[in-house]
């Protein structure tokens, strides 16, 4: 079926900086880096530091569980901060970090925070977790922080002595966060006492204090002082961050942990489609290396650079590009706490202006928010030190690309949209200034980076047509790519490599136009993007039966001019409830405690069944179409095992369902 995704295919724009090839010539030289990629890769790990060179590329013995540079040895925090803090970056700021809280003009609160104050600071907490905690390698430690330096502060020091940590976004519920420290078995949880957002504290002690009353392995709470707000603490188990570290010699120095290049760095997890999320493992030396080499291409990062990712560390992009990719490569960033519109909209184009932002990487959703309040927000500053940009989380619609092309862009500089996931480690497809630029076109992600081999393919997994829909898959394993999904290798072959054997299967729709551009258009599965975060509708349809006047839910994603996808749920209520705005209220109150805010549902339509196929699958499908009021087309999708007419049937009785009330 060909299809017109209304999609700029041949609009091209050249920035006016970088050297621009055309897309074959691109090409040809992507085909080179694909052919032989281990030795491809094996020289850009070449240019990281290793204690100990590895003894195999790539162990590919038992796939699909890859290990990237087995038998070498290095350690992530000894090259984000030793290496600089020794070297001629000693007294190069390496974050400049803003708080929320504003005063009259300037800035309450801004820290610098040297390469030098990081060793120090990185070093003493190690002590803390090493000699206080006695945490060792193998062990696995809970964060879950607001945006301040204390965030990155903790996840290095646990990396310098080999201990594994899950970050959670501190926007998340009571039930993400026992879930993820049970699936984790972390030992100590870090938080702080609350956090700043839009001028109001976010009580995160608190709900580390209800999730922890389901979360048997946690020992130890210790707490970061913030906000100033009560913390509850409880003997023995919470401890004060700053009491601790007082007591910690400020000269405390603790070795790097030797880890072998397959060693987990870290665990986050990603929505799941069914059961509990899936917690993605990341090894050290090819997780490493993918940074590495994507700070480079991608962000085509120098030392002048003044670099601001405005990503919450709590997702993936937060964890390479916020923490481990800037600081590996020496850069100065920026790291904001807050919320984008406080106090007024043009919070972020004023930390621009501010700190000569050059290099920003941000998302469609927060691109949508400028555009909502206007260009004259952004006028009121100086934007011109930005020199590229990138975005990153869900597509960018060509309408947002333009406007914030030429507000911010100045219609000259590059602007991309790179496509990965928390699976991938780092950036998959995208411009790659660091190396030659293809011409960008509006909403594009551009092609796979050097040495990735993605490709859209058909239902049979062949390369599927030009401007035909498929779905993306990587067909050679990369560095970067996950060692497992925690504690259940079974399923980590099943949802990647069951689809299309062998080949990484994405679960994203994309295009590939007639010049080679990649278009990423959605999820294929049931993953809802919500402001570029990833729900998943069973998540949030478990948390909605917990009513107890609810029979049965389900969740679908629907579009949103701002945050692109919001989710809506129908819900069967039992016998004998009446629905109602109060029911509504109730139902979204407890999505948003057990969840987070982000899950809120836009919409609870109330009816009196859901539309299923013979084997009970809710066509989700159908539900979309209702609520968008779209017409259900012609065909059906890979997942539904329904006829056309069955799913028309379906569409309606539900509309008429709706209609009536
Ligand atoms: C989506 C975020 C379109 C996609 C780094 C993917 C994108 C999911 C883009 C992963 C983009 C990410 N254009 N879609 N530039 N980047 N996505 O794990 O659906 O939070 O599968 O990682 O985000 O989300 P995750």
């Amino acid at each position: 079926m060909a299809v017109n995704w209304a999609l700029p295919f041949d609009e091209k724009i050249y920035p006016e900086k970088g050297v621009v090839v055309e897309a074959d010539a691109y090409t040809r030289m992507h085909s080179s880096t694909i052919g032989d990629y281990r030795n491809f890769w094996a020289g850009i790990a070449h240019e990281i530091d290793w204690y100990k060179t590895w003894e195999k590329i790539i162990d590919d013995s038992n796939p699909p569980f890859y290990k990237w540079f087995a038998g070498g040895e290095l350690n992530a925090c000894y090259l984000c901060v030793d290496r600089h803090a020794m070297g001629p970056r000693g007294d190069k700021i390496a974050i400049v970090w803003e708080g929320e809280s504003w005063g009259d003009g300037a800035p309450k609160e801004t820290k610098r925070i040297t390469y030098r104050d990081l060793y120090k600071e990185v070093n003493k907490v190690a002590y803390l977790l090493k000699n206080t905690y006695k945490l060792k390698k193998g062990d696995m430690i809970g964060i879950y922080l607001p945006m301040i330096p204390e965030l990155p502060i903790v996840m290095l020091a646990a990396a310098r002595i080999g201990v594994a940590f899950t970050v959670v976004f501190s926007g998340f519920g009571a039930d993400a966060i026992a879930e993820r420290m049970n699936d984790a078995k972390a030992k100590l949880v870090v938080t702080a006492d609350g956090g700043l957002r839009g001028g109001k504290i976010i009580y995160t002690k608190q709900m580390i204090d209800e999730a922890l009353g389901d979360a048997a392995t946690v020992r130890d709470v210790l707490v970061v002082r913030r906000a100033g707000c009560d913390a509850n603490m409880l003997e023995p188990r919470d401890r004060w961050y700053h009491e601790e570290l007082a007591k910690i010699p400020d000269n405390a120095r603790v070795e790097p942990e030797r880890m072998k290049s397959e060693d987990p760095l870290y665990v986050l997890y990603t929505s799941g489609t069914t059961g509990k999320p899936k917690g993605q493992v990341h090894d050290t030396g090819g997780y490493m290396t993918i940074v590495h080499a994507t700070m480079k291409w991608v962000f085509d990062a120098n030392d002048e650079d003044m670099y601001w990712c405005t990503a919450d560390i709590g997702w993936v992009t937060g964890h390479s590009y916020v923490v481990f990719g800037p600081l590996m490569e020496g850069l100065t960033q920026v790291m904001y706490e807050g919320s984008p519109i406080y106090p007024e909209p043009d919070r972020w184009a004023s930390i621009v202006e501010r700190h000569r932002v050059s290099v920003l990487y941000t998302s469609p959703t927060a691109i949508r928010g400028w555009m909502r309040f206007g260009e004259d927000f952004v006028k009121r500053h100086d934007v011109s030190s930005v020199r590229l940009i990138h975005s990153v989380g869900e597509p960018i619609n060509p309408a947002a690309f333009r406007w914030f092309h030429r507000v911010v862009g100045r219609d000259r500089v590059l602007f991309g949209s790179t496509w990965w996931m928390t699976e991938t480690g780092g950036i998959m497809i995208s411009h790659v200034p660091g190396k030659a630029i293809i011409p960008m076109k509006p909403g594009t992600n551009g092609m796979p980076i050097p040495g990735i081999d993605a490709d859209v393919v058909d239902v049979n997994g062949a390369a599927q047509k030009p401007g035909e829909r498929g779905y993306i898959v990587i067909r050679k394993p990369w560095p970067g790519m996950p060692l497992t999904i925690h504690g259940n290798p079974q399923r980590y072959k099943e949802v990647y490599f069951s689809r299309f054997p062998g080949i990484y299967y994405a679960g994203d729709y994309a295009v590939k136009d007639s010049d080679g551009y990649f278009w990423i258009l959605g999820r294929a599965d049931e993953v809802i993007k919500v402001a570029g975060h990833g729900l998943g509708t069973y998540e949030l349809e478990s948390e909605i039966v917990r009513h107890q006047s609810v029979a049965e839910a389900a969740v679908v994603g629907v579009p949103d001019d701002i945050k692109g996808e919001v989710p809506v749920a129908f819900v069967i209520l039992k016998a004998g409830t009446e629905p109602g705005d109060g029911l509504r209220e109730e139902i979204n109150a407890i999505v948003r405690e057990k969840i987070g805010h982000i899950a809120t549902l836009k919409d609870i339509y109330f009816v009196t069944r859901l539309p299923k196929t013979r084997s009970a699958k809710i066509m989700r499908r159908v539900l979309k179409a209702v609520v968008t009021g779209t017409v259900i087309g012609d065909t059906t999708t890979l997942e539904e095992e329904a006829s056309i007419d069955e799913v028309r049937a379906a569409y309606s009785e539900l509309q008429k369902e709706l209609g009536n009330k």
